[in-house]
């Protein structure tokens, strides 16, 4: 996956901005720079991993506050392919069988895709978490690239694909997520080879993470895969680790921000309530433009003088604990109403959460 990093202010994305939480990734544009003009079939050179004592959990969930199991790597059987721009691609095998299926019957509805990246080891988290580093700063690094540990790509089971469109590679998500037909189509026929959407638009409060339509997770479970997809629910709602309660989310009117930013916002607010555990979401709203005022803005550009902020707003959350608020600071089954969010942007970057609490 690929994202400019204006492109990336510019959509919803997952920011985390304090240091006391791990990154939230939307995508960690990962893969190499390189796009090529014209597709080349895939070629799929298989070379099976060492042989395995167990079998893996296809239902093991891998999220913000649930890392890759420790066995994982000692049971994980996976092949390596490539991909039509030469990358090596590492799947779970049968997550590989099964993407073959989709994709044979995708292209009888004309529909050409491509493995962009799937499995990835702790390291090579790692190492895209220090090349952001290096392009981007640190900062921006760690809004964007999952903690090493606790992305799904770890399992194997999680694909992301590319469009090849007219014979040409779009692996770029600011393009591919211009194809909303095609990724209808292709969700569409997801759970008939065993697989989900892993995040969906508007449940980022749930998964972490903002849209992704090229991040299908493999379950192995054609009923399940189904059910989830019919129910349009999350994995962590099917697997009730989250509730499935209606958000509210009040924009309000502002002279200041369009509504697309504030819905940026909104998704980033979103992405950082993820890394919590034991907590259920109500509502969000706008403070409104009267919140954002001038002196607002010089306490947030004196905290951090280089990320030259020009904006300000503030959001007031309601929400809940249940009885496990473990590594949080939170009281168990209590109601929280009026939380503060504080976020600032500079003119060419996106929001980053500046403050929150009370
Ligand atoms: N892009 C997904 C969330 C990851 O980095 O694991
Ligand atoms: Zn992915």
């Amino acid at each position: 996956m690929k994202y400019s990093k204006r492109i990336i202010a510019l959509l919803l994305v997952c920011v985390t901005a304090l240091a006391a939480f791990a990154g939230c990734s939307n995508n960690t544009s990962e893969t190499k720079a390189t796009e090529s003009t014209t597709a080349e079939s895939t070629t799929a050179e298989s070379t099976t991993a060492e042989s395995k004592t167990d079998g893996i959990d296809y239902m093991a969930l891998v999220n913000k506050t649930h890392a890759l199991p420790d066995d994982w790597e000692k049971k994980l059987e996976t092949i390596h392919m490539k991909n039509s721009i030469k990358d090596d691609v590492e799947v779970e095998k049968k997550a590989y069988d099964a993407y073959l299926r989709l994709k044979a019957d995708l292209e009888k509805e004309d529909i050409f895709v491509d493995l962009d990246s799937a499995r990835r080891s702790v390291a090579e988290q790692q190492r895209i978490m220090d090349e952001f580093t290096e392009e981007y700063g640190a900062d921006y690094a760690a809004k964007t690239v999952a903690k090493p540990g606790y992305s799904e790509h770890h399992t194997g089971l999680a694909l992301d694909l590319y469009l090849i469109i007219d014979g040409k590679d779009v692996t770029e998500n600011e393009d591919m997520i211009k194809y909303t037909d095609i990724w209808a189509k292709i969700h569409k026929l997801l759970p008939n080879y065993g697989f989900i959407l892993r995040y969906l638009e508007g449940s980022e409060h749930i998964t972490g993470y903002g849209y992704e339509p090229w991040h299908i997770r493999y379950i192995d479970n054609v009923e399940v895969a189904k059910e989830i997809t019919d129910k349009g629910i999350t994995f962590e709602e099917y697997l009730k680790t989250a509730s499935g309660n209606k958000v509210e989310i009040d924009y309000g009117k502002s002279k200041l921000y369009s509504k697309d930013e504030l819905k940026e916002a909104v998704v980033q607010i979103k992405c950082q309530f993820a890394f919590y555990k034991g907590l259920e979401l109500k509502s969000i709203r706008y403070a409104g433009d009267d919140a954002a005022t001038d002196k607002k803005l010089k306490q947030f550009q004196k905290k951090n003088p280089d990320a030259k902020y020009t904006k300000v707003a503030e959001f007031l959350m309601d929400f809940s604990t249940s009885s496990d608020t473990s590594g949080t600071t939170f009281t168990p089954n209590h109601d929280y109403d009026e939380y503060q969010w504080w976020l600032a942007a500079s003119k060419d970057d996106g929001w980053e959460i500046v403050d929150f609490g009370y």
